[in-house]
């Protein structure tokens, strides 16, 4: 019999996910091994997964029953919901009930989940520094992932809850490149002045959650935070600069313009942003560099990340 110890991995196919797959794959002999979880094994990248040795099996986190049976036999599972796919605080807590009610079925000896602060512990529904959005949040996706904390706990559940940073790949598929102002010069816009921003290469979330899966019950029970540095905006867009060969200017908007961007999801995230800045303290404060790099000795810096993607980065002209 197979002694490893299975990781079912939620969104297997995506980015943090993803990076707790690949972690697994390239460590064949670390006693675990990935099960990667995705509504369609027969998609290209689920292909991929399976021919790269991963044990792949189909499950819907809006479907408890698909979720238990692929929780099932597994040691541990990495839990993470799609608020960009839905936009909606409620499914995301809906998602986080079904995956805890499915590693509490399966019983699961570790499952981390990747979580956010819920601001309204900072900055509740009656600070109108920042505009209430849908009825009973300021950072809904934020708000919704720090509420559902209590899903596992409440169930009793071994969880060590994650929190993540922003991805520096956002820059390359969610929007967040420099683009060219009216003078032709690309402009790297963040409405949070002279604060630190704490990112991160997305695929290093995956490889420090398998540091924490590796650790045993360490961080059973614990928030941790993790970033692969903590940089402003005017830091950023120096090294965007550097990686980019060409001028790249801070733009440095406040959060009231930054909302009124009128993308979708333009108001929660300029509210996210404005509370990163207004609490610079706690949020970098929660997610310690050093910390990431013992859990993942490879964790990326931003100009590492740049040399390794800045091809990828849309920009325009
Ligand atoms: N962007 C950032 O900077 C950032 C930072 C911190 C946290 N986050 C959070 O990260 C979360 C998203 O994680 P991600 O970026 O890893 O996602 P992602 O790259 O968009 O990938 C999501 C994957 O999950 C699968 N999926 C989607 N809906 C599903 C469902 N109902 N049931 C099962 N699988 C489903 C999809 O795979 P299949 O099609 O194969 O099923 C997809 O490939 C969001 O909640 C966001 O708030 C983002």
């Amino acid at each position: 019999m197979d002694a490893r110890k299975i990781i079912a991995v939620v969104g297997a196919t995506g980015a943090q996910g993803g990076g707790l797959v690949s972690a697994i794959l390239n460590d064949p002999d670390s006693g675990f091994i990935a099960r990667a979880i995705t509504r369609d094994v027969n998609s290209p990248k689920a292909k991929e997964l399976a021919d790269r040795g991963a044990e792949v099996v189909a499950a819907d986190i809006d479907d408890v029953k698909t979720l238990k049976e692929a929780f099932q036999g597994a040691y541990g599972a990495y839990c993470v919901t799609f608020f960009w796919e839905h936009f909606s605080p409620e499914k995301e807590l809906s998602g986080v009930r079904a995956m805890a009610e499915a590693a509490q079925h399966a019983g699961l000896q570790h499952v981390i989940w990747s979580t956010l602060e819920d601001t309204r512990r900072w900055v509740p529904l009656t600070d109108d520094r920042m505009p209430t959005l849908m009825g009973n949040y300021k950072v809904p996706h934020f708000d919704s992932k720090g509420e559902a904390d209590r899903v596992f706990t409440d169930l009793g559940l071994p969880t060590t809850f994650l929190l993540t940073s922003f991805y520096w790949d956002n820059l390359i598929n969610f929007g967040m490149e420099p683009k060219k102002g009216a003078d032709g010069k690309l402009a790297f816009t963040l409405p949070m002045g002279d604060k630190k921003l704490p990112g991160i290469a997305a695929e290093d979330i995956g490889k420090c959650a398998f540091g924490i899966f590796k650790k045993g019950s360490e961080f059973i029970g614990q928030t941790m935070g993790i970033a692969g540095e903590h940089l402003r905006g005017a830091q950023m867009a120096d090294a965007l600069a550097n990686a980019l060969g060409q001028e790249v200017i801070y733009n440095a908007v406040t959060p009231e313009v930054y909302r009124g961007f009128g993308f979708p999801g333009a108001e929660d995230l300029g509210n996210m942003f404005q509370f990163k800045a207004d609490f610079q303290e706690v949020f970098c404060g929660a997610r310690s560099v050093e910390f990431s790099r013992k859990l993942n000795p490879v964790l990326q810096t931003f100009d590492q990340w740049l040399s390794q993607n800045k091809t990828r980065i849309p920009l325009e002209g």
